[in-house]
């Protein structure tokens, strides 16, 4: 399909300034002219999506019942530029009723005893386990990751799911010492109320995931919106958590509504979604962190990284090689945590360069459809994506970077491009401190550890962030305070695949939000210091004498 045709058939969201929740998306607003034949899911081989209750149209709206009055929009293959189904977009209106709903189903979800929420949670991690499989196809086949990844999204929603029925029995404030006599200090920790979530397209079930089973399980109800050009996994992923609560008669704790930049700025001004978890571009991720603020709301930011992985000169060079290769190529490059630049000693340049390069030969008759068992690479997701990995390519060459591998568009239906590998440019090249969503590497030449710290703190994200090296002063040094300023330090593994069990986030434009494990669950509450007076009389502290 031609980039004209293609365009013309879409609507572009552009950033401005007065829509707050501008998202860089192509909408496919669908023809209401459409056969049967022009979807996927009414091929066999597609038939599949109809065990996790897709059908042709879908309503994008959960309000308690399934609904949407917006715009019918065609979810897009980005493997083949094909419509795989349809789904009607929610109105202003409808995401206010979402959240009339969300607030009210609040008072009587709040009220069941922690381990009841977690056995419900619970049960939505067996439920995603009994569709696992179809889930993780679509994952894979609306967002263009390869089925293998797919799985390893849902399995991530399933771990954390896991997780929070484990919290639900453990999570805990503290008794603290008073200075009063019979008095006592407890620290209590309570739901917000209503939680929001917008998650981006290339983790639409597993963001979603990781941020529900915690706020849920601390006694918070959530609104999810998705991504709009993933409108499917949202819907899909719903339908099997709403039917949880309904199985268990408990009101509908999770809510569901699609829609573009309007329905977005309602979820994010309204006062009562108490706190607002976006995942998304640090663009966007500032005017919601602002929006929100206005309003004394609490927000969790998880926005763009820009991750560097440090080859240290003593490194294991083969282990470092593999990780490198797939922090870039992984989800073709489409993770916020994949690796952007290398940033390697200037003994072992010319050989990573090489090594690189080897790797990335064997991978191009792997480039291929992401639901084909034979590709390790897909497709990016969409047009865009295509527009904005042209840009970098053309930036990097006018400001001397040498493309090294890679570096152009595949001429096959869908959205292809060829993994690239780019040196020879500055380290503070404006390209190279750009995030670019796309399968694009610039390796950096370094002459000592402390320059490569140098670099990786140099840019405006913060996310995530690994050294390879086998000298322990090294790896503390990497960690210590002069070390890696980034949330995800790692040490001899990947940038990418984070596990649940730690707190996950980043500083600097990342935005400084942390979900998922460790004690991550307080952002999802508010704290409150309990003074317990059981002395039967008044003592104010500080010694403080009141006599009337
Ligand atoms: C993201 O890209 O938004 O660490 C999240 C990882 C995954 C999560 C990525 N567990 O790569």
């Amino acid at each position: 399909m031609s980039v004209l045709r293609y365009l013309n058939r879409c609507m572009l969201f552009k950033h401005n300034s007065t829509g707050l929740l501008a998202q860089s998306t192509l909408f496919h607003k669908s023809s209401t002219r459409n056969s049967k034949n022009d979807y996927l899911i009414n091929s066999t081989e597609y038939s599949f999506l109809k065990d996790i209750g897709i059908e042709q149209d879908n309503c994008g709206v959960y309000n308690g019942t399934w609904k949407g009055s917006g715009e019918l929009v065609a979810a897009i293959d980005p493997g083949s530029g094909r419509k795989i189904a349809n789904v009607r977009m929610g109105s202003v209106q409808e995401m206010d009723e979402a959240i009339k709903l969300g607030a009210e189903a609040y008072k009587e979800w709040s009220q069941l005893p922690a381990p009841q929420r977690g056995e419900i949670v619970r049960q939505i991690g067996d439920e995603l386990r009994k569709y696992k499989e179809p889930l993780s196809k679509l994952v894979s086949l609306e967002v263009g990751k390869i089925y293998t990844e797919g799985l390893g999204e849902v399995q991530e929603f399933i771990d954390i799911c896991d997780y929070a029925a484990g919290l639900s029995r453990m999570y805990a404030g503290q008794v603290i010492n008073s200075e009063r006599a019979d008095h006592t200090i407890l620290e209590t920790w309570r739901p917000l109320g209503l939680v929001g979530i917008i998650s981006a397209y290339n983790f639409p079930n597993a963001v979603f995931g990781w941020n529900a089973a915690i706020a849920l399980t601390v006694g918070n109800t959530c609104l999810w919106k998705g991504s709009p050009c993933t409108s499917l996994i949202a819907v899909a992923t719903t339908k099997i958590v709403a039917d949880i609560f309904k199985r268990n008669n408990l009101p509908p704790a999770s809510l569901l509504c699609q829609g573009g930049p309007n329905v977005g700025q309602k979820l994010v001004s309204d006062p009562r979604v108490k706190l607002v978890s976006f995942t998304g571009s640090c663009e966007t991720g500032r005017n919601v962190a602002v929006e929100v603020q206005k309003r004394f709301g609490k927000s969790i930011l998880e926005l763009g990284g820009n991750n560097a992985l440090v080859i240290d000169e003593d490194a294991n060079f083969d282990t470092a090689l593999y990780a490198a290769v797939f922090g870039g190529l992984a989800t073709g490059g489409q993770r916020c945590t994949s690796t952007r630049r290398v940033i390697v000693h200037e003994t072992l340049y010319d050989r990573l360069v090489q090594g690189m390069i080897a790797q990335y030969k064997k991978v191009i008759p792997r480039i291929g459809h992401q639901l084909d068992p034979n590709t390790l690479v897909g497709p990016v997701h969409s047009q865009l994506s295509v527009e904005k990995y042209k840009n970098a390519i053309d930036e990097a060459v006018r400001h001397g970077g040498k493309i090294a591998f890679g570096g152009k568009v595949i001429q096959r239906d869908g959205f292809f491009i060829e993994p690239t590998i780019i040196t020879d440019l500055p380290h503070d090249a404006p390209v190279v401190h750009r995030e670019t969503f796309a399968p694009i590497v610039y390796i950096l030449k370094a002459s000592s550890l402390e320059q490569a710290i140098e670099w990786n703190n140099e840019v405006y994200q913060g996310l995530s962030s690994s050294i390879f090296t086998e000298n322990i002063s090294n790896a503390f040094k990497w960690m210590g305070p002069q070390g890696s300023d980034c949330g995800v330090v790692n040490i001899n593994t990947s940038t990418n695949g984070a596990e649940i069990g730690g707190a996950f986030g980043g500083e600097k434009y990342t935005g400084g939000g942390r979900e998922s494990g460790s004690d991550a669950w307080k952002a999802y509450c508010k704290r409150a210091t309990v003074v317990l007076n059981h002395s039967g009389k008044m003592a104010f502290a500080q010694g403080v004498v009141f006599d009337v």
